[in-house]
């Protein structure tokens, strides 16, 4: 792969929270370890009225907060004279020339990372576009939401192509930069034997959670108007979905691997209107307690009534050859009992067991890929009980545990941003998001919130610190299989 590096990085929300938990302390690592471009200058923006200087005392203070440990202060001294600070307000033509004037000579490139409420985008990348800050040598990465249906995710794609070409168009999906998310492609095509199971055949069916502890945080501005279909399913969920569910890309490629996931997207059976009761389930926390404290409900803690549904439960399904009849069960929701990030992939039995008459029972095998917080890959596969078998074979499932923390430890885990502010600084898109995947993404998400106005389905209570309303262990206890909750 050629690496294209910038000279310049224009980081939008400079002061924002992501930027202070995420970018800056990620830009810092990146830099200690040698791997920015010598040269690169950082220029922050953002409507805060800070000068380079308090600017660098502002990055200085998040690193403390959030990278308090395995820090070189020598490291932090040469990191700090690379930011640069130009206030900015995107709504607000007459911001760009100064930032035009701010970021100088672009000839050696520039990489801009803009994350922003949706109804920027437009002044945005017209502003930008205006001073010069669109050529040939700029690239955009853009941080979701990137709209909130198919309709305003083409409005901003298009607005986005007005400046930026797709090869210069960085859609951000923090969770292809996690470690473990990347190692679901070289557990799948860097061994040979779970390839021939890897189907119909072999799978009786899927299960993909994410389950948080977190409530609302203090994004209710956001979060209200999207819940946890567009939050989490309409990218994150999906994405996991088709690299567990596309066919194996011919190489290591943004194309080929982009590719392969699109023809996943667009394989997705869409639910119907009138199947959307009875494969979705949505859902939104009441009060309890969560991760050891009592917590407010939803409601509460917004101020006042909302239908948003922070937790939604999906039965999907793949039409193409490889899936055809295995369900793809994914759940994901806020003040859950624990924070999870999983696939659980269970196989099917065997055809015929020659323990049924000696009393063994058995259990089909399952193949849990745990991404977060711990990373290991677990095998659960039959074996006998030591004994004399006098009363009968006894078998029971046993653990083939790969524990991934241990097994590279001592090894740096790099923060999901790390890799994905690099690769936006070198120019290489395989781990972002192009726009035929997010629109056959929203393609789907749409026809399900489609369903749910046409039956007038509301949110299910669930009390905070429990795995949803009742409904969503129908969902998959109504087909005989039954959640991975432990
Ligand atoms: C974000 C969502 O994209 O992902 C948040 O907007 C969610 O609501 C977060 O909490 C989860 O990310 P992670 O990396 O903590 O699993």
């Amino acid at each position: 792969m050629t690496r294209n590096p910038v000279a310049k990085l224009l980081l939008f929300g400079a002061t924002g929270d992501l930027a202070q938990r995420m970018l800056l302390p990620s830009l810092y690592n990146l830099h200690a370890d040698g791997l920015l471009p010598e040269d690169l200058v950082i220029i922050g923006a953002a409507r805060s009225d800070y000068t380079d200087e308090s600017y660098r005392a502002f990055a200085k203070k998040a690193l403390d907060q959030f990278l308090p440990k395995d820090r070189d202060e020598d490291a932090v001294g040469t990191f700090l004279p690379r930011l640069q600070f130009q206030a900015t307000d995107l709504s607000d033509p007459a911001s760009y020339q100064p930032l035009a004037e701010k970021v100088g000579d672009v000839s050696g490139g520039v990489a801009i990372y803009l994350s922003t409420a949706p109804s920027l985008f437009e002044p945005a990348v017209k502003g930008l576009e205006a001073v010069g800050l669109a050529g040939e040598t700029i690239r955009i990465g853009l941080e979701k939401p990137l709209g909130y249906d198919l309709a305003s995710s083409k409005e901003i794609n298009d607005t986005v192509a007005l400046g930026f070409s797709e090869d210069r168009t960085f859609r951000i999906d923090h969770y292809l930069g996690k470690e473990t998310v990347q190692n679901i492609m070289a557990l799948r095509f860097g061994n040979s034997f779970f390839e021939p199971v890897w189907n119909a055949q072999g799978i009786d069916n899927i299960q993909i959670t994410i389950s948080e502890t977190v409530g609302l945080e203090d994004r209710a501005g956001y979060y209200d108007g999207a819940g946890a279909l567009r939050d989490m399913v309409a990218n994150h969920m999906l994405q996991l979905l088709a690299l567990i569910a596309m066919e194996p890309p011919a190489r290591y490629d943004v194309t080929e691997i982009r590719d392969e996931k699109a023809k996943v997207f667009r394989s997705m059976r869409l639910i119907k209107p009138e199947d959307a009761p009875r494969c979705t389930v949505t859902g939104q926390y009441a009060g309890g307690a969560s991760a050891g404290k009592i917590v407010k409900g939803y409601d509460e803690e917004l101020g006042k009534p909302s239908t948003t549904e922070t937790f939604v439960a999906i039965k999907a399904h793949i039409d193409n050859w490889r899936w055809q009849g295995v369900p793809f069960y994914i759940r994901t929701g806020k003040r859950m009992p624990v924070r999870r990030s999983e696939i659980a992939i269970q196989f099917k039995n065997v055809p015929h067991s020659m323990f049924a008459g000696r009393g063994g029972l058995l259990q089909p095998n399952m193949l849990v890929i745990r991404l977060q917080p711990e990373e290991y890959i677990q095998l659960l596969v039959m074996a006998k009980e030591p004994g004399l078998d006098r009363d009968g074979v006894r078998l029971r499932e046993v653990p083939l545990k790969l524990s991934l923390d241990a097994e590279f430890q001592g090894t740096r885990r790099r923060i999901a941003y790390e890799r994905l502010l690099l690769d936006l600084i070198e120019g290489d898109q395989t781990l972002f998001v192009r726009r035929d995947e997010v629109e056959a993404q929203w393609t789907w998400i749409d026809a399900i919130r489609e369903g749910w106005t046409a039956n007038g389905m509301k949110p299910k209570s669930y009390p905070a610190g429990s795995w949803g309303p009742s409904a969503a262990i129908a969902l998959t206890e109504r087909d005989g299989v039954t959640w991975m909750d432990d």
